[in-house]
C-alpha cells in the first residue's frame, strides 16, 4: 500500500519537525521559527472577537473575499506604494501568503515549465512548483552579501521559463531587493514576457531602505502577482489571512485554482484584518523599529561569541557563518545546538538545491522579546 509522496518532504520540513522537537524535549529557547512571541494589536484581537460574538460574518465569504477587506488591501497598497488595484477585478484573499504563492504556482505553471527562483528558498515553493509539474531553476544568493547575481540571472532564462519568484524581505538571507536589483528582473521579465510572482510578506519590516514592490517598476504592474500576508506586519501569524493582488487576467488563474483548495479564506478573521491594514503610520514605524532593535541586540551579541553575522536588511531572521566557532556543517550544528547551549536554529543548507552554499550557515529568528534574546546569547556564551 502506497501511504505517502515523498518527493514533497523537502529537507526544510523534516529539519523543522526534527529542531522543533529537539527545543520541546530539551527545554531550550527556539530561535528556529518565525513567529513572534507577543500577541498582535489588542485593539485588532478585539475587533476580532466582537465579530466572532456577533452575527453575519460565520459563513462562507466570498472567494475573493471580503468587500471590506478588499478595500483596506487597495487602499494600502495605494497608500504605501501609490500603486491603483482595482478591488473588485485585481485581489484575491487567501489563507495566509502560503494559499496564494500554491494557487499562483498551481493556476500559471503549466507541466514542463521553468521558473527561476532565488536560492535559498521559502520551502512552500520547492513543493508548490513540484506539484505544478514545472521545474525550479536556482538563482543563488550568496554570502557574505547575498545579494542578486544579475549575470546568474540572464543566464538562467531560457524558451521554456514561465515565470519568475521573488522574495523580497528575502527570508532567509534578509536580503531586500534594491531598485538596480529589481530593475535588471523587469527588464528580462518584460524582454522575455515573464510573468512574476513576487511573495512580499516582510514588506514591512525592511530596516535600512524602504521595501519597493516589484509592480511598481514600468512595465511590471501588467505582469506581476504580489502576495502579503497579515501574519508577519502584525503579529498574527496564526491568522493565516493573505492576499494576492495582480492584473484581473492572472487573478483569475489564481482564484480558479484557490476554489478547489480552501474556496474562502477565515470570514470572520477579515473584517478585523481590514482594520489592521488601515493602522496609522506610528504603528508600522514603531513595529519596524523594534524589530530593528531586537535584529541590532541578536547580531551584536552574535558577533561577541565569534560568529560571523551577515546582518539583515529585512525579515526576522539573522543569518550567521558557524566556522569560526570550530564547526563547518550547519546542520551538525544546529543538531547539537540544543545539548550544548540551550539554544535552536536552523541549518540554511536545507534551504539551498546548492547545499554546499549553505553548509556552513545558521538562522536565527529574532521576532522574541529581548529578554528571551538576552537570555538566549547568555546560553550561546558556552560555546566561545
Ligand atoms: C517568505 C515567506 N513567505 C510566506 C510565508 C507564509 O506566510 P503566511 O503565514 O501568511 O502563509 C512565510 C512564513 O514564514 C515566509 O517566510
Amino acid at each position: 500500500m502506497k501511504t505517502s509522496s515523498a518527493r514533497l518532504t523537502g529537507l526544510g520540513t523534516t529539519i523543522f519537525a526534527e529542531m522543533t522537537a529537539l527545543a520541546q524535549r530539551t527545554g531550550a529557547i527556539n530561535l528556529g521559527q518565525g513567529f513572534p512571541d507577543t500577541d498582535g494589536p489588542e485593539e485588532i484581537r478585539e475587533l476580532a472577537a466582537e465579530t466572532v460574538r456577533g452575527h453575519g460574518h460565520h459563513q462562507y465569504a466570498p472567494g475573493i473575499g471580503i468587500g471590506e477587506l478588499r478595500q483596506a488591501i487597495a487602499e494600502h497598497q495605494h497608500r504605501w506604494y501609490d500603486l491603483d488595484i482595482d478591488p473588485d477585478t485585481e485581489i484575491v484573499v487567501s489563507t495566509g501568503a502560503t494559499e496564494a504563492i500554491a494557487a499562483s504556482l498551481l493556476g500559471l505553471l503549466d507541466p514542463g515549465d521553468e521558473i527561476i527562483v532565488l536560492e535559498p528558498y521559502y520551502d512552500s515553493y520547492v513543493a508548490m512548483i513540484q506539484m505544478a509539474g514545472a521545474t525550479r531553476v536556482p538563482v543563488t544568493l550568496r554570502a557574505p552579501d547575498f545579494r542578486l547575481p544579475i549575470n546568474v540571472l540572464r543566464a538562467a532564462v531560457t524558451p521554456r521559463t514561465a515565470a519568475l519568484l521573488l522574495n523580497t524581505p528575502h527570508n532567509p538571507t534578509g536580503t531586500v531587493l534594491n531598485r538596480g536589483e529589481l530593475e535588471a528582473i523587469a527588464s528580462l521579465a518584460v524582454a522575455h514576457d515573464l510573468v512574476v510572482i513576487s511573495d512580499e510578506v516582510y514588506e514591512h519590516l525592511a530596516f535600512d531602505e524602504p521595501h519597493v514592490p516589484i509592480a511598481t517598476l514600468p512595465g511590471m504592474r501588467e505582469r506581476t502577482i504580489t502576495i502579503s500576508s497579515i501574519g508577519k506586519s502584525f503579529s498574527l501569524t496564526g491568522w493565516k489571512i493573505g492576499w494576492a493582488t495582480g492584473p484581473a487576467e492572472l487573478l483569475r488563474s489564481v482564484m480558479g485554482v484557490k476554489q478547489f483548495l480552501s474556496y474562502t479564506s477565515g470570514a470572520p478573521l477579515q473584517p478585523a484584518a481590514a482594520a489592521a491594514l488601515g493602522s496609522d503610520s506610528a504603528y508600522f514605524e514603531e513595529f519596524r523599529d523594534r524589530l530593528r532593535s531586537q535584529r541590532d541586540l541578536l547580531c551584536g551579541g552574535l558577533r561577541e561569541i565569534g560568529f560571523e553575522v551577515f546582518p539583515p536588511q529585512g525579515t526576522y531572521f539573522a543569518t550567521t557563518d558557524v566556522r569560526p566557532l570550530g564547526f563547518d556543517d550547519g546542520i551538525d550544528f544546529c543538531r547539537r545546538l540544543p545539548e550544548l547551549a540551550g539554544v535552536v536554529a536552523v541549518p540554511h543548507e536545507v534551504f539551498y538545491d546548492d547545499r554546499q552554499a549553505g553548509r556552513p550557515l545558521v538562522r536565527w529568528a529574532f521576532c522574541k522579546r529581548p529578554e528571551v534574546l538576552a537570555e538566549a546569547l547568555d546560553r550561546l556564551a558556552v560555546l566561545t
